[in-house]
């Protein structure tokens, strides 16, 4: 029995060793755009639609989880940290639910992300929540006291009686709090959230051009405003416009790369600005969809050429990052 014990646990802990050590090895020196993202377990990490968000000096990353094997009766939202950007563990799945509103089947929880609200000291999750037909066109919301959760379902509404579809979100460098939402009919808005977080109060622009993937940067005293074309999971080229309030007017919208790169193959999903001691590079956050195989989607994460209202999303190619100076390098 002690020998057959002693012999047992050995495998045991060779084969531990082995998984972290392939773990380990699997881990990225670099941002490799379009390649499987490997988390510190060496899973391809799972934040489709996602944002990112720094908490005190820690990076989270929100996206929907799309792995294999999930129970088709929940929606599961996950969560990630890094203190680098590019090294992730998998903090669970932030939020688990079931359909919370008789939605019926194949109903959607899509592109979640969170705010920290410091009155409430509440973390604050929004998601695109829907039925199978997109027609209800909805925002859920779910509360959290800790940044992994878990979120508790609280409820869901159309942003100031508008059809809200992809989501995204914006912060400014005074902290303000807003959220894009696609609205099918009119165009794409941004919208201030209220002091609570839990609803919207202002609208600050409806942008009569129909995006989605929306997302906003505020870089050197002008907005750029991303979005992608309507057409599903199928990448389009992206485009953008410039502003100098969020409240407009806004130019017209040119591509962020030729345009028959259709984006590298990615949709747009988050701009992350991210200020170091030395320089400022902001992060284009792309997802590259892969339909019939979502657990297989991809990232493109790419440091775009900014600056005078000109935006554009390189070739994709390996580049590292140094959050600390803020400067990046395309090997
Ligand atoms: C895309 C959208 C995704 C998802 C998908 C479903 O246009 O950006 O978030 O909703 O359509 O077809």
């Amino acid at each position: 029995m002690y020998k057959y014990l002693t012999i047992n646990s050995l495998i045991q802990t060779t084969c531990y060793l082995l998984s972290s050590a392939l773990a380990i090895a699997q881990q990225p020196s670099s941002f490799n755009p379009g390649q499987l993202w490997p988390d510190a377990d060496g899973n391809h990490i799972q934040a489709h639609g996602g944002g990112v968000i720094k908490f005190k000096k820690t990076y989270y990353w929100y996206g929907e989880q799309r792995s294999q094997g999930l129970d088709s009766n929940l929606r599961y939202v996950s969560c990630y940290s890094s203190k680098d950007l590019l090294h992730w563990k998998f903090r669970g799945n932030a939020l688990q639910i079931t359909d919370p509103e008789h939605l019926g089947p194949r109903w959607v929880l899509e592109r979640p992300k969170v705010y920290y609200n410091e009155k409430t000291r509440k973390y604050v999750m929004y998601f695109h929540l829907d039925n199978n037909t997109y027609k209800l066109a909805k925002v859920g919301i779910a509360v959290s006291d800790r940044p992994a959760g878990p979120f508790v379902f609280v409820k869901s509404f159309r942003p100031l009686d508008h059809e809200s579809r992809d989501i995204g979100q914006f912060i400014d460098d005074d902290g303000t709090a807003y959220l894009v939402f696609e609205d099918r009919p009119f165009g794409f808005r941004i919208a201030r959230l209220s002091e609570d977080y839990m609803s919207l109060e202002k609208e600050m622009s409806l942008i009569k051009e129909h995006m989605e993937g929306g997302a906003i940067v505020h870089y050197k005293g002008l907005y750029y405003a991303i979005g992608s074309a309507l057409t599903g999971w199928q990448a389009n080229p992206n485009k953008y416009a410039v502003a100098t309030s969020l409240e407009g007017p806004w130019s017209d919208f040119k591509d962020v790369a030729p345009p028959e790169k259709n984006t590298y193959g990615a949709q747009s999903t988050m701009m992350l600005k991210v200020t170091g001691k030395r320089s400022t590079t902001v992060i284009f956050m792309g997802d590259i969809w892969k339909p019939k195989t979502q657990w297989e989607s991809t990232y493109l994460w790419m440091p775009v050429q900014i600056g005078e209202g000109q935006l554009r999303v390189p070739e994709p190619q390996p580049w590292t990052l140094d959050v600390k100076s803020g400067g990046y390098r395309i090997d």
